[in-house]
């Protein structure tokens, strides 16, 4: 969904109606192609890290993706940045081996070789003294005399060298030069997460950062935020009338955030060792959905007014002291975690954790927001479940012991993308009514079933090279995620509580997850990804 410029490359999107096989306008396409890059400023993309794993499995991929969309300029140069000494053709050799394996759906020869001639590689050590010389050159080269080109530096690289990077292309004066406004040539940065590991020093790298850059050449990624689910949650919300009354303490009993992966830490060991799971998919990826699920509307689709409703939804989160937070957290780790590559033995980094947050204000009173997040379980699953309330009174009678299930709304953000709403129905020809719960479903695959949904990284690369930060954290947003995640990482590091509770993998998750709700009177409802029915 883009509301962004420009208007006059809008094109329609017809759809069959499965029914009538007859065409029907469903609603305008924001085009969003080679067009909208309008000036022929030179347009360098540049990646810090080429050699590394993200630019092999998305940030290429991507990029090779997009152009095959047509909606890359054709003017834009790609430029890779590492100490290995690969030279033009051996970058371009084996970006197209990791398309042919990350892409491989969409790889033909004849599509690489157009994109691959705008592949680039300027060797050198991006944080040592004079290691950005190859990159300088290039530029010069590439934008003529005035280097007065648009740049975008994407830092694929440990957070560490974020600051050190940005003082050498400073120094070499890569950066500088915009002017204020975003006008060209601009100068943005895309920065990778983990963004800071506890509030103090996410400020500083915050303060670090903005000492060569200013805010808004500044583009913190949380890719699931540009998840076509996620961003979908805000068009289900406003850009329609029937729930958003609903939406409050009035009719909402619970949020359940579910984000559950099978997957263990493969070959991240060292890296997940020193964050678990609270740093690696709470402080960010959860805590994003929670915003766009608790937010006001803004009054219009801006990255500003956008990102001003989510940080007032986050700053109504309580920030619990460390003794509530300690009650409120259940944590897990999977069997054979400490054995895994680059973990320390006897670690007690949690892979599973489940909290309660509650939202301080007019909308969500009173209204639990369950969290819960793990490697090694039974389902990939991103969810998020509203537990409408129960009605006032009922008036049928149900079976002795049994209980009325009231309604539910899941919002499915991955991997069966879709909204389902449970509700009750009378069960036909029986003796005595009979109440059923039943499902009313939408389901993107089958209303689109000529789209797939892409890969978040081709929102966000295309979003960075346009200038649209909707879907990038902004440091207030950050800041403020993790004075919310610091008391209940605090009480998981706390060496005189108990050690996370081992957990099965391929289970559904150490049994305090569910003793956590449990003691606040609430169930997990069954994510629907693991519903056989
Ligand atoms: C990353 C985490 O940010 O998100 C990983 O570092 C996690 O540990 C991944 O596996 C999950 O993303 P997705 O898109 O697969 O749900």
């Amino acid at each position: 969904m883009r509301f962004s410029p420009p208007v006059d490359h809008d094109r329609m999107l017809v759809l069959y109606s499965q029914e009538s096989n007859r065409p029907r306008v469903r609603g305008v396409l924001h085009h969003v192609g080679r067009t909208c890059f309008m000036n022929q400023t030179p347009l360098h993309l540049v990646i810090l890290g080429a050699s590394g794993d993200l630019t092999a499995r998305k940030l290429i991929p991507s990029l090779y993706r997009l152009w095959i969309k047509k909606r890359l300029p054709e003017h834009l140069k790609i430029v890779g940045v590492s100490r290995t000494p690969l030279g033009i053709d051996g970058f371009r050799d084996r970006m197209a081996e990791a398309v042919k394996q990350f892409a491989a759906r969409e790889w033909s020869e004849s599509a690489w070789n157009e994109f691959a001639v705008r592949l680039f590689y300027a060797q050198g050590d991006a944080a040592a003294d004079a290691g950005l010389v190859n990159l300088k050159a290039f530029l010069s080269e590439s934008e003529g005399p005035n280097g007065s080109g648009d740049r975008l530096f994407y830092f694929s690289v440990m957070p560490e060298l974020y600051a050190p990077i940005l003082a050498r292309l400073d120094a070499a004066g890569l950066t500088t030069g915009a002017p204020a406004g975003g006008e060209s040539p601009w100068r943005r940065i895309v920065i990778e997460k983990p963004f800071g590991k506890d509030l103090d020093s996410a400020r500083k790298l915050n303060k670090a950062i903005r000492d060569y850059l200013r805010e808004d050449q500044i583009y913190r990624i949380d890719h699931y935020l540009a998840k076509e689910t996620v961003q979908n949650v805000m068009v289900f919300r406003f850009a329609n009338t029937l729930f958003e009354p609903l939406w409050n303490h009035n009719y909402i009993d619970n949020v359940q955030i579910t984000v559950a992966e099978s997957v263990t830490v493969g070959n991240r060991g060292d890296y997940y060792d020193r964050a678990g799971v609270l740093r690696d998919m709470f402080q960010n990826h959860l805590l994003q959905v929670l915003a766009v699920t608790a937010m006001e509307a803004p009054s219009r689709y801006t990255a500003d007014l956008l990102r001003n409703e989510k940080v007032k939804a986050l700053d109504a989160v309580t920030v619990f002291d460390d003794a509530d937070a300690r009650n409120l957290l259940a944590t897990g780790q999977y069997k054979g975690y400490s054995a895994e590559k680059g973990v320390a033995p006897g670690s007690r980094t949690p892979t599973y954790a489940a909290l309660k947050l509650q939202i301080d204000n007019w909308r969500w009173r009173g209204v639990p927001f369950y969290l819960r997040s793990g490697k090694g379980l039974k389902s990939r699953a991103s969810e998020i479940l509203i537990q409408f309330r129960c009605p006032p009174h009922l008036m049928f009678p149900l079976p002795p012991g049994a209980s009325l299930q009231c309604n539910r709304l899941a919002i499915c953000i991955q991997p069966q993308e879709g909204i389902h709403l449970n509700f009750q129905t009378k069960v036909p020809d029986q003796e005595k009514m009979v109440l059923d719960p039943v499902d009313m479903e939408f389901s993107y695959k089958k209303a689109f079933s000529s789209l797939s949904i892409p890969e978040s990284y081709e929102r966000l690369l295309l979003d960075a090279l346009l200038g649209d930060a909707s879907l990038f954290m902004r440091s207030d947003e950050i800041e403020r995620s993790w004075a919310i995640m610091d008391p209940f990482i605090r009480a998981s590091e706390d060496t005189h509580l108990p050690m996370p509770e081992e957990y099965d993998v391929g289970s559904g998750g150490p049994i305090s997850g569910d003793a956590l709700l449990k003691s606040q009177g609430h169930d997990w409802v069954g994510l629907y990804a693991d519903r056989t029915i």
